[in-house]
C-alpha cells in the first residue's frame, strides 16, 4: 500500500523543493511507496505539469504516482497525508497580518474539500502563510476530520533555533535539543531555550561562558535573529526560504508520522495548555508518539517567558478575531 499525499501549491518554489524529496523516500522513509496528488490554481498547472514530467525521468523506485489537477475534491481525494503549501508568499515590507483577507478565502475551501475527500486517516500540514490561522480556517471548515489533525509549520523555526544555539557554543547542531518555539510563526513567536540541552546536558554555563549575559544575549540577538530569519531570507535572497522550509517539512511529517526521538515543535490545536485559549493553533513543545502529536505538558516557565507566550498568543487571538469577523471561520 502506497501513502498518497496532496501538496498544494506544487507548482511554486517549495513545491519544487519537496518534490524529489518526499519521492526519493526522504520523509517517510526507504520502504514506503507514495502517490502524489499536486493541487494547483489554473496558473500554476503548467508549472506543476513540469514537475511531474521531472519526477517521472528521476525513475524513482518508491514513486509509484503522480497527478496533476486544479480540482480540490480530486486533489485531496483519499489523501493521507496533505501538505498545504499554496498560498501567497510576503514579499519586501509585508506582515503576516497583511496575508490573512488575501489567504483565508484558499484554506476555507480546501478544509471543506479535505472533509469530503481524503482518507479517514487523514493528517494536514499548513505551510502557506498566516500558517497557523491558515490551519485554524481549514481545520475550522473540515467538518468530521478532528482538530489535532491540521498542524502548522513552526519547525522550520525550531531548526534555525537550534542552528543559532550551536553556532553560539561551537557545538554541531544535531547535538542541541529542546529549543522549542510557542506561539505564532511570526515575528513575536517565542524561541525558548530555558530548557536545551547539549549533548543531554543543560547549555547554560556554556551559554554563559560564550556569551556573558545569557538574558541579554537572547533579547538583543538570539530571539530576534530567530524570530526575525524570514523577513532577513527575504531580504538578502529577494525572495521567502524554499529549501529550509521544505526541509523543515519533511522533518515535521517525519517525526509525526514515525515518531520523534525528542521534543520538538508544532502548531497544534490548544486544549487550554499553558493558559493557551482553547481552539487556536499554536506552536508549543510537542513529541510525537503512535502517530499523534502530544504537547510536553508540566514545563515551568518563569514570568520573563510567561510574558513573551502571551504576546504571541495574544496575535493569534487577533488573527482569530480578524478571520472570524471576515467569516472565514
Ligand atoms: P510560490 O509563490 O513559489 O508558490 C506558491 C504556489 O501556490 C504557486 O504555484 C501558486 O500557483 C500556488 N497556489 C496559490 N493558491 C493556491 C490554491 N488555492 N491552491 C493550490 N495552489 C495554490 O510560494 P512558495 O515560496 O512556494 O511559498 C509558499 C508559502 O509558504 C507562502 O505562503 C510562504 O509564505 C510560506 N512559507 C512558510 C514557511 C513556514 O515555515 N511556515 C516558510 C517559508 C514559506
Ligand atoms: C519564513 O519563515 O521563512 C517564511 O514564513 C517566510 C516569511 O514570510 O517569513
Amino acid at each position: 500500500m502506497a501513502t498518497t499525499i496532496t501538496i498544494t501549491g506544487a507548482g511554486g518554489q517549495i513545491g519544487y523543493a519537496l518534490l524529489f524529496r518526499i519521492a526519493a523516500g526522504d520523509m517517510l522513509g526507504p520502504d514506503e511507496h507514495v502517490r502524489l496528488r499536486l493541487l494547483e490554481i489554473p496558473q500554476g498547472l503548467r508549472a506543476a505539469e513540469g514537475a511531474a514530467l521531472e519526477l517521472q525521468d528521476g525513475a524513482f523506485e518508491l514513486l509509484d504516482d503522480v497527478e496533476v489537477t486544479d480540482d480540490a475534491e480530486v486533489g485531496f481525494d483519499g489523501a493521507n497525508l496533505a501538505l498545504l503549501v499554496g498560498a501567497r508568499p510576503r514579499g519586501p515590507g509585508m506582515e503576516r497580518g497583511d496575508l490573512l483577507a488575501a489567504n483565508g478565502g484558499i484554506f476555507g475551501p480546501q478544509g471543506r474539500a479535505i472533509a469530503a475527500a481524503a482518507a479517514s486517516d487523514i493528517r494536514v500540514t499548513v505551510v502557506g502563510n498566516p500558517a497557523n490561522t491558515n490551519a485554524l480556517i481549514a481545520s475550522s471548515s473540515a467538518d468530521g476530520v478532528p482538530a489535532e489533525r491540521f498542524t502548522a509549520l513552526t519547525r522550520l523555526d525550531e531548526n534555525r533555533a537550534r542552528a543559532q544555539l550551536a553556532q553560539t557554543l561551537g557545538a554541531p547542531v544535531t547535538l542541541v535539543r529542546r529549543v522549542p518555539i510557542w506561539g505564532n510563526h511570526s515575528a513575536t513567536q517565542f524561541p525558548d531555550i530555558s530548557h536545551a540541552t547539549i549533548d543531554g546536558a543543560p547549555v547554560a554555563e556554556r551559554l554563559e561562558a560564550a556569551v556573558g549575559d545569557v538574558r541579554a544575549w537572547q533579547e538583543q540577538t538570539f530571539i530576534p535573529r530567530v524570530a526575525k530569519r524570514g523577513a532577513e531570507i527575504i531580504e538578502v535572497r529577494g525572495s521567502s526560504s524554499v529549501a529550509s522550509a521544505a526541509s523543515a517539512t519533511i522533518d515535521h511529517v517525519r517525526d509525526w508520522v514515525h515518531g520523534s526521538d525528542d521534543w520538538t515543535s508544532a502548531g497544534v490545536v490548544s486544549r487550554g495548555e499553558y493558559g493557551v485559549p482553547e481552539g487556536l493553533i499554536s506552536s508549543f513543545p510537542v513529541r510525537s508518539s503512535g502517530g499523534a502529536w502530544q504537547i510536553v505538558e508540566g514545563l515551568e516557565l518563569d514570568g520573563w517567558a510567561r510574558a513573551r507566550i502571551d504576546a504571541s498568543v495574544a496575535e493569534l487571538v487577533d488573527e482569530r478575531e480578524t478571520v472570524r469577523s471576515l467569516g472565514l471561520i
